[in-house]
């Protein structure tokens, strides 16, 4: 099929990729003219595992531009433009709005006697697919009928939406592999589109990636719906998460008071299939560019239909609190914030990313600087941060250098094979918080450490 992405941010970029990997003729569209021409010299904008490797398998089916244009004959294109939080609190759809109007600008050239398929794969207000019809259909020179009616002339285009559940970090597989697809359709022909679009990835049909280790081997599940259902489960989908998450780090703060263990308590709950062990991990709490953003436009559109929200409010006022643990831990066992040296361990808001988006660590460093204490990090991938006074450092070591406390921020694998007792020589006082409960205590314990967890 021919393909055009507009956008190519994680979702956008990962997704074109993933499509072009599949043999589809994928352009990638942006309207960052110095990124299109990094990707056209195959280097990505972000980190993200295993992307460039695909990059450059599916070169041959792969463009990028920023010529709008190039999407007229598409059979499809997909949108993947940021939707931020906006300033009054629900989303902001500028980014939305520009690429549908840049759209409109050039769809009225089309030749093709089939509709082009326009799918929404931001994360947006139920309505907004409705709504960016509306908006296309004014843009357009020559009108195009409302969809589902039967007309003389057919129109240029339907919206649908297909909402992206990848990870960071995890993007290129949760592309291939995903648990699920979520197809919101107005009717029987733009699922038909879908279907023959996402087709290796429902048959899993597409050539073998580089390592099969830990991938999934069940084809995923497909939910056809309407358009406004889709785009609900996906705002449903991300809530969910951040709930689990304040859960079990509301059951940390319990358990920590109580001298119990967590991470069994993790176990004991996660064990159960109805439950299930993933996002059971207490710590600091969530951060990233979707599971806050997400959860405020849903308790904004409740909102708008006169809805409490109690559950979703108490989610984040708890994930608030977690950044402020560190900061107590810190006060218990240093006393006297001012004058201490603090090393950051992990930046990025999770592991296999380098994207700071409402990052734990900007707070935390935010919160003891203000409190006086000097404070500096170090981030296998992040190259440089946007705080103030937050020190970047070459090396976990380089962090220890005569620090008081450090805190382990972001899970990174090499943090487990790093010679604790060498960075204690080094440290003025040896105190240690595991803000993701990832190291055993009695390894730092025994390399001298006073160790604090998260709910242990
Ligand atoms: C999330 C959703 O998972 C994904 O489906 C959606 O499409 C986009 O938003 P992402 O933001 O990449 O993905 O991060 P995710 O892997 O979900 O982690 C979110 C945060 O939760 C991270 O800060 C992570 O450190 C934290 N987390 C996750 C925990 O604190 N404990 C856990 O057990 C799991």
């Amino acid at each position: 099929m021919r393909v055009a992405v507009i956008g190519s941010g994680h979702v956008g970029l990962t997704t074109g990729v993933c499509l072009a990997f599949c043999d589809h003729d994928t352009t990638v569209i942006d309207v960052d003219q110095s990124r299109i021409e990094r990707l056209k010299g195959g280097q990505l904008p972000f980190f993200e595992a295993e992307l460039g490797e695909l990059l450059e398998r599916a070169r041959p089916c792969i463009h990028f531009t920023t010529d709008f244009a190039a999407a007229t004959e598409a059979d499809v294109c997909l949108i993947a433009v940021p939707s931020p939080t906006a300033s009054g609190g629900g989303v902001d759809l500028s980014f939305l709005r520009s690429a549908i109007d840049s759209l409109g600008r050039v769809l009225a050239d089309r030749r093709s006697t089939q509709p082009m398929l326009i799918v929404n794969k931001c994360t947006v207000p139920v309505g907004t697919a409705a709504m960016a019809s509306e908006w296309l259909r004014t843009c357009l020179t020559v009108s195009a009928e409302p969809q589902g009616t039967s007309t003389a002339s057919p129109p240029l285009f339907t919206i649908s939406s297909a909402p992206e559940f990848l990870r960071e970090g995890l993007a290129v597989r949760d592309t291939l592999y995903p648990d699920r697809l979520v197809f919101g359709v107005n009717s029987g022909r733009d699922e038909e589109v879908l279907r023959e679009l996402y087709r290796p990835i429902l048959e899993g049909s597409f050539p073998p990636l580089g390592s099969s280790s830990g991938l999934p081997t069940a084809v995923p599940g497909l939910v056809v719906t309407s358009v406004a259902t889709a785009e609900l489960i996906k705002y449903a989908a991300n809530t969910f998460l951040a709930t689990k998450l304040s859960f079990i780090n509301e059951i940390a703060s319990l358990s920590s008071a109580l001298g119990t263990d967590i991470q069994s308590i993790a176990e004991g709950i996660g064990l159960d299939h109805r439950i299930g062990r993933d996002f059971l991990s207490a710590g600091i709490g969530w951060g990233g560019s979707c599971l806050g953003k997400d959860i405020l436009a849903l308790v904004e559109t409740a909102r708008e239909y006169g809805l409490p929200t109690p559950l979703l409010q108490s989610t984040m006022e708890v994930n608030e609190g977690q950044r402020g643990i560190v900061v107590r831990l810190l006060q218990e066992e240093l006393r006297i914030l001012k004058g201490s040296r603090i090393g950051l361990l992990g930046l990025a808001f999770k592991p296999g990313t380098d994207d700071l988006r409402d990052a734990p660590s900007l707070e935390i460093a935010g919160r003891l600087l203000s409190l006086g204490a000097t404070v500096c990090g170090y981030d296998p991938v992040v190259q440089a941060v946007p705080l103030q006074g937050l020190e970047l450092r070459p090396s976990a070591a380089a962090v220890a250098a005569g620090a008081d406390a450090l805190v382990l921020v972001t899970e990174w694998d090499e943090f487990r094979s790093i010679s604790w007792q060498d960075l204690a020589a080094t440290m003025r006082r040896h105190i240690f918080i595991d803000g993701r409960n990832m190291l055993q205590p009695s390894v730092l314990r025994a390399a001298g450490f006073c160790y604090r967890g998260i709910g242990g």
